[in-house]
């Protein structure tokens, strides 16, 4: 078996810590033993581009226990937890492509890797994948039955291909489920990313002024998680709405460039390109702390930094210093790239278990849908999102009310007023 990972020794480790995110994945592992019985993935070929954490190794545990023949690579080149991908490798035969701090021609070739396998089905976390084969390999488009995408900034890729009409295969959106963002992008992101700043920097939250760029669903989870940790929250958006819901969420809203006076730690979570560039870094404080939450290192203009900076260097793991030339110091967390995976774990093993239950699940819809399906991108069907919140609901002991039939009735007619 081809593989490349950093080091098997890491194995061992790696599974005690794949164990460990397990027990706090009840509804993925209903799924696995079902799966298990079942084989509905059997002998499909999987190929996954996904961050390389324990909780993506229970998912690939269980895509391979439900049949299929899964082949990973890493999502993101500075996100893979080297001891899992050697532990996939040695304890489950799974071909993992991926090494913690590989350079942008290994990233890519690892992706060369997943679509040279052959893929029947892709499992993406950003389209890295889909957007390959369609741009480099059309051929393989063929053999493919269908695909899932994890996150915001892939379906809005994902999107865009159907609206060109090239997408060549059906993809399911997991990110639109409900048991994903609502829970996913909002309480993993605001407790990851604050995890990453604190295991960067060790700094005190308390007390400081922290602006969090953009309020999709994201944003709303890093500045709640924030402001209970008692920072002082300013949000910069550009949709008018989401703006409104800020305000009256009770945070200070304004524009970047305002922003950019009082800040204390800059986090941006917009999946758009260049939101901290040059005429902020200009204007931001002595010491001022910034990182990005979403998917690509695109939303902090990097390249202006260095071009505004007279010296960088490295002061901790994952802070670079750029000191500019009026001596006015810049710490860049984690190269521009997503912080909470880069220098933390990435979101925690009990949101990621919704997020995965919904992949498993979508990928066993598409193995028996995709012939019923068009070129085009799908949410994940109602059925499978609720059935998903009822066992998480069960894994945790809550039990809630269910209508009566006076109650439904009442629902369904329009003749009852006051
Ligand atoms: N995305 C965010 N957190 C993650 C995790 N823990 N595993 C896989 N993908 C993730």
């Amino acid at each position: 078996m081809k593989y490349h990972v950093k080091s098997l020794k890491l194995a061992d480790e790696g599974k005690k810590r794949i164990d460990w995110a397990e027990r706090e994945m009840p509804v993925l592992r209903l799924i696995r033993e079902r799966f298990a019985k079942e084989k509905p993935l059997r002998g499909v070929k999987a190929g996954c581009c996904l961050h390389v954490t324990t909780e993506t190794a229970n998912l690939m545990i269980t895509l391979k226990a439900g049949g299929a023949l899964v082949t990973l690579c890493a999502s993101n080149p500075l996100s893979t937890q080297d001891d899992v991908a050697a532990s996939l490798v040695k304890h489950h035969n799974i071909p993992v492509y991926a090494i913690k701090g590989e350079d942008n021609k290994t990233y890519y070739s690892h992706i060369q890797a997943i679509i040279a396998s052959k893929p029947q089905l892709t499992m993406d976390d950003g389209a890295d994948v889909v957007s390959i084969i369609h741009k480099e390999q059309p051929d393989r488009l063929k053999e493919i039955i269908g695909g899932t995408e994890e996150t915001t900034t892939g379906v809005i890729r994902l999107r865009a291909m159907e609206k060109d009409g090239v997408l060549g295969y059906p993809i399911v959106s997991v990110n639109d489920a409900d048991t994903k963002h609502l829970f996913d992008n909002r309480y993993g992101t605001g407790q990851s990313t604050l995890d990453g700043i604190i295991r960067a920097t060790n700094v005190l939250i308390a007390g400081k002024t922290v602006v969090v760029a953009g309020y999709g669903w994201c944003g709303r989870g890093m500045a709640i998680r924030a402001k209970g940790m008692g920072a002082h929250v300013i949000v910069t958006e550009v949709d008018h709405t989401k703006a409104l819901e800020a305000v009256m969420d009770g945070y200070m809203v304004c524009s970047m460039a305002q922003a950019v006076k009082t800040g204390d730690i800059f986090v941006t979570l917009t999946g758009d390109i260049g939101v901290l560039r040059g005429e902020h870094f200009e204007k931001m404080k002595d010491g001022a702390i910034v990182c990005n939450s979403g998917h690509f290192n695109v939303e902090i203009d990097i390249p202006a930094l260095k071009k505004l900076s007279k010296n960088v260097r490295e002061v901790r793991a994952f802070v670079e210093e750029y000191t500019l030339k009026d001596g006015r110091k810049i710490n860049l967390l984690a190269d521009g790239r997503l912080v909470n995976l880069a220098a933390a774990e990435g979101h925690p093993a009990s949101v990621m278990d919704m997020s995965f239950a919904n992949q498993a699940l979508s990928a066993e819809y598409m193995v028996k849908e995709s012939k019923n399906l068009q070129k085009k991108v799908y949410p994940v069907p109602k059925d499978i999102d609720v059935e998903i919140a009822r066992l998480k609901l069960k894994s945790m002991g809550v039990t809630i009310d269910a209508l009566s039939p006076e109650q439904v009735k009442y629902l369904a007619s329009w003749q009852e007023g006051t």
